[in-house]
Formats: C-alpha cells, structure tokens, sequence
C-alpha cells in the first residue's frame, strides 16, 4: 500500500465525471487499498478516486475507523427527510461549510468483488454517500454552501 496525494480544489481532476468500472483488477484493487490507507493518514471519512487523480467511480467511506464500505459504481436509488450541518472534504484542507443533504439515502453499488448490494445510511452516513458520489459526477461540495466557508480550528472531524 502507499499513501496518494490528495488533490486539492482548483485542480480540474475534481470537476470531471468518472468512468464506471467494469471489472475489478488487481491494480484496482491496490487503489481502494491506498485510497483507505491515505484517507485514514488524513483523518478523513470518505475518499473518492478523483481526489487521488483517477476518474473511476470509486468511493472508499468509514465514519469510525473500524467499518470500511468500499462502493464501485454507487448511484443513489432513494433519498428523504433534510438535515444541514457543517461539511468539510480533504480536497478544501482546514475549511468547512454548511450544507443541505437529504436525512436518509439509499444506495446501490457494487463491493470489492463486483457483487452488487444496498446500503441504507442517515445522517452521516447519509450525508457522506451524497458528498463521495458528487465527486464521481465532478461536483464539490463547495457549490452546495450556504453562507460561505469557514476555517475550521481543531482537528476535523468529518472530511471527506
Ligand atoms: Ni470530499
């Protein structure tokens, strides 16, 4: 594994739509290994390929440290409910801004074996599937802010 460098807003990588993956390989599966070692290493809580350079559409997202959820290919199949609170991502480093995401979200996307499945999450699970599949389609969050950023003085805690 190896750590890859996160790019950084300004950078076009992040305003382009990945390509879905259609099969796995083992120099993907290397990606999603470093993309969990480099969003760990940052104190992130989800990554998306773009952010390391590569337009695939793949999302590596752990709220806790211990529960890894790798989505290939996600789209989002149902949403409900609002929740708005602070959001930050590793692309806009020490910045964070409020955001408006749906409450509950479901998604379909496929695991490291290409097996399809469905998720559910709320709150910030909810919030981080929305935030990962944006960067699949070129979007940052930076666009959804109402009221501007803001410098976030301690550690983060929700960088995606
Ligand atoms: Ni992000």
């Amino acid at each position: 594994m190896a750590l890859r460098t996160i790019r950084v807003e300004g950078d076009p990588v992040l305003n382009k739509k990945c390509r879905t993956v259609e099969k796995m390989t083992p120099r993907l599966k290397e990606l999603i290994a470093d993309m969990y070692e480099t969003m760990y290493e940052y104190n992130g809580v989800g990554l998306a390929a773009p952010q390391v350079g590569v337009l695939k559409r793949i999302v590596v997202i752990d709220l806790t440290g211990d529960e890894p959820i790798t989505l290939i290919n996600p789209e989002i199949i149902e949403t409900s409910g609002e929740q708005t609170s602070d959001e930050g991502c590793l692309s806009v480093p020490g910045m964070a801004g409020q955001v408006t995401r749906p409450n509950y979200v479901k998604i379909r996307a496929c695991n490291e074996d290409m097996e399809p499945f469905e998720m559910e999450g709320e709150e910030l699970l909810a919030r981080a599937f929305c935030h990962e599949v944006d960067h699949l389609d070129g979007k940052m969050y930076t666009s959804l802010v109402v009221g501007g950023l803001h410098e976030v003085q301690d550690e983060p805690e929700e960088e995606a």
